[in-house]
């Protein structure tokens, strides 16, 4: 007879799990048979002793058993997805969706939420007003063929593994670990039935890979997993040492996101997004150089597929333009002459968090009016009083919550190089 507590210690011990032994425990924590503290114990095992790709695999595949598979055969050509693991002022998807559907490569996305010190793009979404995230399949299915894009929420039959799981390792320090990562983003994925996937592993203070060897190792892996069940699969391992654009909070990111998709953003996150386009388009069969992919951006093409998705997901398209209703705005300046050093993303990720942007726990409610735009990134010179940030809030904003942001702006005499895309995992 199997028993959980002869799996953990095998585990614990360092030794090398059987197949039946993972399906055996992932379908019994799904059915209740297996409590959430062995489950925490098996987790917090598999921190510290790591799995082998094989073990990883199975996990992969024992979760993608607990829930429904997508089926997106009745949409016509090669479907490609794309998932980031996890970022601050991350926006990439609300811009490369639309950019990607624009060549006529359909994308049927399904997107999660914030929580912690990262964004979710579905919060970005539903700060949209009248924006529905939750379609059932059919029109899923239906609005993609019609229109060629939509991103809603994670239907709650896919992958019912993961959604306990993730839970558990949010609040039993679990979530960083590889064969976690790997099998949580894959199994959804494989599920969610594209064609081709393309993930963005995010490394830096703000990521859960804090180094690059991590990165690239939790890529590899993941790649792996992909091609062993036949989806083309590519990563790209981004800086997130730093929040991604200029924004964070989720009105503010909607707001950034227009503006790339009118070929008005920041040449960086602009070049970022099309470099990132490319290797989508290319996982669909679809060369296009950089420069015929901006095109998209300044011709318009790209703001009228977001446009059309929100209006077809009930979303009031006059309202996207609306600035931010934040009822406070504070404005700080550089303190002395030099290069921005560091805007450290975890930290300005939390800020934003406290300010209503984002959640501490799953069931806090969002201020889609807060959060923090940049007027400066790393590696940009500044002059003593000139603008650097801006900080918006509903509440009153004291000199405490300033002094604190100011504490977490660095200015040096070094000028820093930041990359946007680090390697490419193929
Ligand atoms: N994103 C996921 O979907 N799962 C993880 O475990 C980490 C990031």
């Amino acid at each position: 007879m199997i028993r959980a507590v002869d799996i953990i210690q095998k585990k614990r011990d360092g030794e090398e799990l059987t197949s039946d032994e993972i399906k055996w425990l992932i379908d019994g924590y799904v059915a209740g048979t297996v409590p959430d503290y062995q489950m925490s114990a098996f987790a917090m095992a598999i921190y510290f002793k790591g799995m082998t790709t094989r073990e990883i695999s199975d996990l992969t595949m024992a979760m993608v058993a607990t829930g429904e598979q997508i089926d997106l055969s009745a949409i016509a050509g090669i479907k490609v997805d794309k998932h980031s693991t996890g970022g601050v002022g991350d926006k990439v998807t609300l811009i490369l969706v639309p950019l990607v559907a624009s060549f006529g490569v359909p994308v049927a996305k399904m997107s999660g939420r914030g929580l912690g010190h990262t964004g979710g793009t579905l919060d970005k979404l539903e700060s949209i007003k009248g924006y529905e995230i939750e379609r059932s399949q059919e029109s899923f299915i239906k609005q993609v063929q019609d229109i060629g894009l939509s991103v809603i929420g994670q239907s709650e039959q896919l992958v019912k593994a993961d959604k306990l799981l993730y839970a558990l390792r949010d609040v039993t320090a679990t979530v960083d670990t590889i064969p976690l990562i790997a099998s949580s983003v894959m199994s959804k994925k494989i599920a969610a039935g594209a064609d081709a996937i393309l993930l963005d592993v995010t490394v830096g203070e703000g990521a859960f890979m804090k180094n690059i060897a991590d990165a690239r190792l939790l890529a590899q892996t993941m790649v792996d997993l992909g091609k062993a069940v036949g989806r083309k699969t590519v990563a790209v391992i981004t800086d997130m040492s730093q929040p991604l654009g200029t924004s964070i909070g989720n009105r503010l990111e909607i707001l950034e996101a227009l503006e790339i998709l009118q070929g008005k953003g920041r040449e960086d996150i602009t070049e970022f997004i099309c470099e990132l386009a490319q290797i989508m388009l290319g996982l669909a069969d679809v060369e296009k150089t950089v420069p015929e992919i901006r095109e998209q951006l300044h011709n318009g093409a790209a703001l009228a597929k977001f446009e059309e998705m929100v209006a077809a997901q009930g979303g009031d398209v006059n309202d996207l333009y609306r600035e931010s209703a934040a009822a406070f705005i504070a404005e700080i300046r550089a303190e002395k002459d030099g290069y921005l050093a560091e805007l450290p993303a975890m930290e300005f990720g939390l800020f934003a968090m406290r300010l209503g942007a984002g959640r501490a726990v799953k069931t806090d409610d969002l201020d889609f009016e807060t959060g923090i735009v940049f007027e400066k990134k790393v590696g940009e010179a500044v002059k003593t009083g000139e603008l650097l940030a801006k900080i918006y809030a509903n509440e009153k904003i004291s000199d405490e919550l300033v002094t604190e942001f100011k504490k977490n702006v660095k200015i040096s005499d070094e000028q820093k190089k930041v990359r946007e895309i680090i390697e490419v995992i193929a």
